[in-house]
């Protein structure tokens, strides 16, 4: 019995590691589409689902609170869309790199985290 619930743990530790698929995660194509573009532009500078800190800090929850924790900017699609779009101290603006669609598709995707 208590080896069972010792291997669960460990089974369950490598579940938390193991990437998530799109389905598993519930998201819809728009919200999908906005994950890809995250993986390609924003990972790695920011985690989408520990609070861990890279170069950036964490977008876990970045919407579920009232404001962005580093810039103290109000949470909400405008603010954030500056901030994709021009950039902020060490993060570069992405205009010439993303599009409207692939901003809005992000947006979505951010708000599930
Ligand atoms: C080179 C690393 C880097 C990349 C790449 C990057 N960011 Fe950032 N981002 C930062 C840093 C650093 C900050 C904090 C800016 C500040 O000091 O206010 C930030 C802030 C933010 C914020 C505000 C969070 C807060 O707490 O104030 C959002 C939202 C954000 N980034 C989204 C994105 C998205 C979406 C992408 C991908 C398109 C992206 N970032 C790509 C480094 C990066």
């Amino acid at each position: 019995m208590v080896c069972t619930i010792a291997l669960l743990t460990v089974l369950c530790g490598c579940e938390v590691e193991r990437r998530r698929s799109d389905a598993d995660l519930g998201l819809n194509p728009q919200q999908a589409s906005g994950r890809h573009v995250y993986d390609q532009y924003c990972d790695r500078c920011h985690a989408p689902y520990s609070s861990k800190k890279r170069q950036g800090p964490s977008l876990k929850g970045a919407f579920k609170r009232q404001y962005f924790s580093a810039s103290g900017l109000p949470a909400n699609d405008d603010r954030a869309r500056d901030i994709i779009r021009m950039g902020r101290n060490k993060m570069d603006g992405f205009s010439n790199v993303l599009t409207d669609e692939q901003i809005n598709d992000l947006l979505a995707y951010l708000h599930t985290l």
